[in-house]
């Protein structure tokens, strides 16, 4: 049974891999909302990890680092303050939780930390200057963090197209649109939570121990493919 720590369980993609974490883990959530269901091996914090102290744990073995935006304006319409409030939610949130955890992660067992990028860190889209400037200050925080934890704790990150999740609510906020996003995939589709937390599942278990430093896009084709 691993200690795992999810920051954002209470929803979305977060919310599924708790779900599916749950049966055989011990799960810390940490949300300023409650996640919708009790559990006996699920303990929440309600703490908002950018104004509050994260809460003391004894033993961690995976970190996973949920919270992040979707502010999607032209250039001219985002504030500074909104590239600070997209950095700080997707970048500083991940390294205050990281630097916290860190002592007790590198005494855990296959110790391992998750954190999410975007496909459009990659991908140029328009509108999506912001988000896209700090989902790339995670993929640079994985790939340093992963070359100074190695050989002690392993961290990747996965980059998901839009996945079905309140984030993403207005933007899939009708069948229409949904028809046009699945159509803009060459492989027809788009992200549900649970598919997500596949492969989280996957990359912080013992078959993943080769892997660290790696951004995984799960794209449907949309980065990859050019049909
Ligand atoms: N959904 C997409 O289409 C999509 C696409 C590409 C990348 N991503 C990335 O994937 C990750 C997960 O996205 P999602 O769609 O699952 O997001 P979501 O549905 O908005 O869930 C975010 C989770 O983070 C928590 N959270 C947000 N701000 C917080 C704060 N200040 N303190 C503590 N907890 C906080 C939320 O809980 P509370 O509100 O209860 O605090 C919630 O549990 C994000 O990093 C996102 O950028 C998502």
């Amino acid at each position: 049974m691993k200690n795992i720590v999810i920051v954002g369980g209470s929803k979305g993609i977060g919310s599924a891999i708790l779900l599916q974490q749950l049966e055989t883990n011990i799960v810390y959530n940490i949300s300023r909302n409650a996640p919708a269901i009790t559990h006996p091996n699920l303990k929440h914090f309600a703490v908002d990890v950018l104004q509050d102290s994260l809460p003391d744990i004894e033993s961690v073995d995976t970190l996973i680092y949920c919270p992040g935006s979707i502010n999607l304006k032209p250039i001219a319409s985002l504030s500074i303050d909104d590239f600070r409030n997209d950095f700080e939610i997707n970048v500083i949130g991940a390294v205050k939780t990281i630097q916290k955890y860190l002592p007790v992660l590198k005494k855990g067992t296959d110790p391992s930390i998750i954190l999410f990028s975007t496909v459009a860190a990659k991908l140029g889209m328009p509108f999506h200057a912001s988000i896209a400037t700090a989902k790339a200050g995670v993929e640079g925080l994985v790939k340093s963090l992963g070359a100074e934890l190695a050989s002690v704790v392993r961290i990747n990150a996965i980059a998901p197209t839009i996945t079905e999740t309140s984030l993403s609510a207005n933007i899939l906020r009708n069948d229409r649109m949904k028809e046009n996003m699945v159509e803009r995939h060459p492989m027809k589709g788009y992200l549900k939570p649970e598919e997500v937390a596949n492969m989280v599942n996957f990359l912080i278990s013992e078959n993943a121990k080769s892997i660290s430093g790696q951004v995984f896009e799960m794209d449907y084709g949309i980065v990859t493919f050019k049909i």
